[in-house]
């Protein structure tokens, strides 16, 4: 069973003003997470990533459809029991939320307090997680003395102090530079590597969740409009929503102005061949072009990996005899996915 499992979930505010009908945050969202898995979800700003997340963490309830967390389904739920889910989840900000009037220490430590843990047990469990993070020489410090990472490094680990089998982070390295996104990253890769802890990874980079996920769903105006192993998805976008955000880290086949700037430069077709998992297709392309006597120049393109699995695009500006040239992608046409720009 799913640890996470929303089916055909609507959420709808009421309008914030008259003249504004209402129109729903998250529409007939039905999606599971696995137990153990980074699930990234991603979309731009007013999306309803954030509403999804409150509807997991059952801050939000649903107006219609169901959500089930650990097996529990949350409507109908009393809110003390609803509580009890919620000490199941921990959660983490753009922002970090941490209290700036108390210490890394008493950050980590106010979770404790909230659930009842006993005083005598908080010393051992708060160094423990300020080890796992890497801020033992941290401990007395206040927050605005840290940076951005130490910070959200402080809201890991009060996050994880009373244990959650589920963390939430909603844009969570949104607010930090990129390098310090890729030591949080590689922290939370720790979180559910490590402790086994599900994480559900909200951004609007594509980047955070092809270094963190292993699947993701693209969210649009309230629906999810794609799904789907992040190599997949990566390699062989369906939707409009998820081509623009794969495009935006990882080369694709050039379009509008790209294409036009590579014509006004390149004489000849220009072709783009993509691929996954090809550990031979490049020579394959390569060998048939000069075979066939086709010049050819890379104009655009790279290649990419995934956990270890490779995949990318190249184009290429063939010159030649046409009959050569359409003679060769015909033979190409099981090494490589290509597209010819019209
Ligand atoms: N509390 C609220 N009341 C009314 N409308 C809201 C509320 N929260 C979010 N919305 C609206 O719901 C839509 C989705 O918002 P949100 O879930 O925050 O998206 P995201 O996190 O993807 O940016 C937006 O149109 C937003 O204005
Ligand atoms: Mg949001």
């Amino acid at each position: 069973m799913p640890l996470i499992s929303l089916t055909n979930v609507t959420k709808t505010y009421p309008p914030r003003s008259r003249n504004e009908s209402p129109t729903p945050a998250v529409d007939g969202v039905t999606l599971d997470v696995e137990q153990g898995e980074i699930h990234g979800i991603i979309g731009y700003s007013g999306a309803g990533k954030s509403t999804l997340v409150r509807l997991i963490n059952a801050l939000e309830l649903p107006t219609s459809g169901s959500v089930t967390v650990d097996g529990r389904e949350l409507t109908g739920l009393k809110e003390r029991e609803l509580r009890k889910v919620r000490l199941g989840i921990g959660m983490i900000f753009q922002q970090f939320n941490l209290w700036n009037s108390k210490t890394v220490w008493g950050n980590i430590e106010y979770p404790l307090a909230v659930a009842g843990v006993p005083k005598a047990e908080h010393q051992r469990r708060i160094s423990e997680l300020l080890h796992f993070v890497g801020l033992v020489d941290q401990a007395h410090a206040y927050p605005d003395q840290l940076s951005g990472g130490q910070k959200q490094r402080v809201g890991i680990a009060r996050a994880l102090a009373t244990n959650p089998k589920i963390l939430l982070a909603d844009e969570a390295t949104s607010a930090l530079d990129p390098e310090t996104t890729r030591d949080v990253l590689g922290l939370l890769r720790r979180v559910n590597e490590e402790l086994g802890i599900t994480i559900v990874v909200i951004t609007h980079e594509m980047e955070v969740v092809r270094s963190l996920a292993h699947r993701v769903a693209v969210m649009e105006r309230g629906r999810i409009v794609e799904h789907g192993d992040v190599f997949d998805v990566f390699s062989n976008p369906q939707s409009q929503a998820a081509k623009r955000f794969v495009a935006g880290v990882v080369a694709t086949a050039p379009e509008g102005e790209t294409l036009e700037a590579l014509r006004s430069r390149h004489p000849g077709r220009i072709v783009s061949f993509a691929f996954a998992d090809g550990g031979t297709g490049q020579s394959a392309i390569f060998l048939e072009l000069t075979r066939r006597g086709v010049t050819f120049e890379l104009v655009h393109g790279g290649i990419d990996d995934i956990r270890g699995r490779t995949f990318g695009t190249i184009t290429l500006a063939l010159t030649g005899d046409e009959r050569s040239i359409d003679e060769a992608l015909a033979t190409l046409t099981p090494v490589a996915t290509i597209t010819e720009a019209v």
